[in-house]
């Protein structure tokens, strides 16, 4: 090998890690954010990143862009491994062309996707880009569109994951938006379809960065990002945490960790966590903390719908999708927002699995116009449908309520779930008492003399009919009534038997899930 050439090889190398100078470099830094390759390093394992491409370079010949090429184009992609597993990543380089997406780096993107594929591995995208390149026209927007197939295509194989780390426009927003789970950074990472200079040109609406697309408005307002974290090494950090839960791939077990915490440990607490009056609110994430193991429940889409809780959890060591009605929050009720959460969450739950534990306390669908105008017909329909298609292991605990079509959705018997429990103070019947006196009682109500006392006479009597978990018992809706103490045992003993579970869908090419 000739001098020249090794030193060609080592000044390609070099260039390609300089990015886009050093003055860029530094702006990168006094914005908080950090570089491509600093991101890389705090993703994988100390010195697993092995990069692809290196050299790559754009072939761009318009408006002075054959002046300014830079080897690797601004990407950096590769594999590496998270806790000794593979994963495939890149990196967008804010620093060159604003980390906008060239044909080149397209292609570089799409050859890691399709490594995944083949090796069965999750693909990361750490994204800081301006979106299409706009100097490389249609050329860009078709390397973004072989992006986008591949994630449909891997939507479901592989987990995608996607960590938004600056101000991303464009492309750089339908591509995690196909993906599993969206990171954002907060006050430093933003997401937009078109920018605030669009709108007001447009619609004449004046809104800042932070308000139209920053972290806390997709977490809180359009539940776009399911994890809101406070800066790039955090963010980071969390991305590994998620690995924890999640399998490699739709053919792969889910992940398994060892606990002292014992399968058999019973928790007395739980016996008075749920409160005796129906009305009175609390919070279900402390039935979820008491019963998986060591208490550690990652929470997903912790901001957005507060009124349903989804996240992951070990049981007996292996990981869970957990998902809960919340009555700390709108009293647990379902809406657009929650059940379309929900949803999304047992849906990825069911392509990865992952067996689903769901806790149920719901007084049923919000009501109003709202809503109604909303489509609340359409989008409750989505977890109802995600229950009901879904064919991992699936366990149900009503703690309290359990009315009307709510019943129904959340894991009910009649949707296949394996094994249903319910806690004493299990309410499970069409409606609340009240609301079925009004209707079932209208005409001996406007009779009576003395309404008040007819009224409260029927209310106990439909209470004290309807409102506890055995009739449902009765029939088998409900395999057993169990003691709250008791739930940690329980699941994870049905968790046990059904680890062995196969049941199969019909035949069809896909179904067709209400959207
Ligand atoms: C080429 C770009 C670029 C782009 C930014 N740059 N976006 N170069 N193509 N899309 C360059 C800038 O020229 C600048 O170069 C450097 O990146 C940094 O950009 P700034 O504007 O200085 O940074 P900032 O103020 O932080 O603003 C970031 C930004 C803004 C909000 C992302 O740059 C912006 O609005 N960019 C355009 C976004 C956009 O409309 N993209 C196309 C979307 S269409 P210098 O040399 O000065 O450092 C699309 C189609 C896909 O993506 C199809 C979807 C379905």
């Amino acid at each position: 090998m000739t001098t020249n050439r090794l030193e060609e090889v080592r000044r390609r190398h070099a260039a390609a890690e300089q990015g886009g100078g050093q003055s860029r470099r530094q702006r990168q830094h006094q914005e908080g954010r950090l570089s491509a390759r600093e991101r890389i390093e705090l993703l994988v394992d100390e010195g697993t990143f092995e990069e692809l491409d290196k050299l790559v370079r754009h072939r761009c010949r318009d408006f002075g862009m054959e002046e300014q090429v830079i080897d690797g184009d601004g990407f950096v992609t590769g594999w590496g491994y998270i806790n000794g597993r593979l994963i495939y990543v890149f990196a967008q380089d804010f620093t060159v062309f604003g980390g906008s997406l060239s044909e080149s780096n397209a292609q570089k993107i799409c050859k890691i996707m399709d490594l995944a594929m083949n090796n069965g591995a999750p693909v990361i995208g750490l994204n800081d880009s301006g979106g299409a390149r706009i100097q490389e026209g249609v050329l860009s927007l078709g390397g973004y569109a072989d992006i986008f197939l591949r994630n449909t295509l891997a939507s479901g194989v592989v987990p995608q994951i996607s960590a938004i780390l600056g101000p991303c426009a464009g492309g750089a927003v339908y591509s995690p938006a196909i993906t599993d789970f969206i990171f954002m950074v907060d006050r430093s990472s933003y997401m937009f379809v078109t920018g605030p200079d669009v709108i007001k040109t447009v619609t004449h609406e004046d809104v800042t960065k932070e308000q139209l697309g920053g972290a806390m408005t997709h977490n809180s307002t359009s539940g776009v990002a399911h994890f809101l974290t406070p800066d790039d090494a955090e963010c980071l950090r969390m991305v590994r945490r998620l690995l924890d839960y999640i399998p490699q791939n739709n053919r792969d077990d889910v992940p398994q960790r060892p606990t002292n915490d014992p399968a058999n440990r019973q928790d007395p607490e739980l016996d008075t966590l749920v409160p005796e009056e129906s009305d009175r609110p609390y919070d279900i994430k402390q039935i979820i903390h008491r019963v998986v193991d060591d208490g550690d429940f990652f929470e997903v889409h912790e901001h957005f719908a507060r009124n349903i809780v989804v996240g992951f959890a070990h049981l007996d060591g292996r990981a869970v999708g957990v998902v809960a009605n919340q009555p700390a929050h709108l009293a647990g009720c379902l809406d657009i927002d929650s059940a379309t959460k929900g949803a999304r969450f047992v849906r990825f739950c069911d392509a990865f699995n992952i067996p689903i534990l769901t806790f149920e306390d719901v007084p049923g669908f919000l009501p109003g116009t709202g809503q109604e105008f909303g489509g609340i017909i359409r989008h409750g329909a989505k977890l109802l449908f995600a229950y009901a298609e879904a064919t991992v292991p699936k366990i149900t605990v009503i703690t309290r309520k359990a009315y009307g079509g709510a019943y129904c959705v959340m894991g009910s018997k009649h949707l296949r779930t394996d094994i249903n429990f319910a806690y004493p103070s299990a309410e499970i019947a069409v409606m609340g008492p009240e609301g079925a006196v009004n209707i079932v009682y209208r005409r001996e109500l406007s009779e009576a003399t003395d309404q008040e006392t007819v009224r409260r006479e029927k209310t106990a009597e439909f209470r004290e009919r309807f409102a506890n978990p055995f009739v449902a018992a009765e029939r088998g809706f409900i395999d057993d009534v169990i003691e709250p103490h008791e739930t940690r045992p329980r699941v994870i003993g049905a968790l046990r038997m059904l680890a062995t579970k196969v049941t199969h869908l019909p035949r069809k090419k896909h179904s067709n899930i209400p959207l």
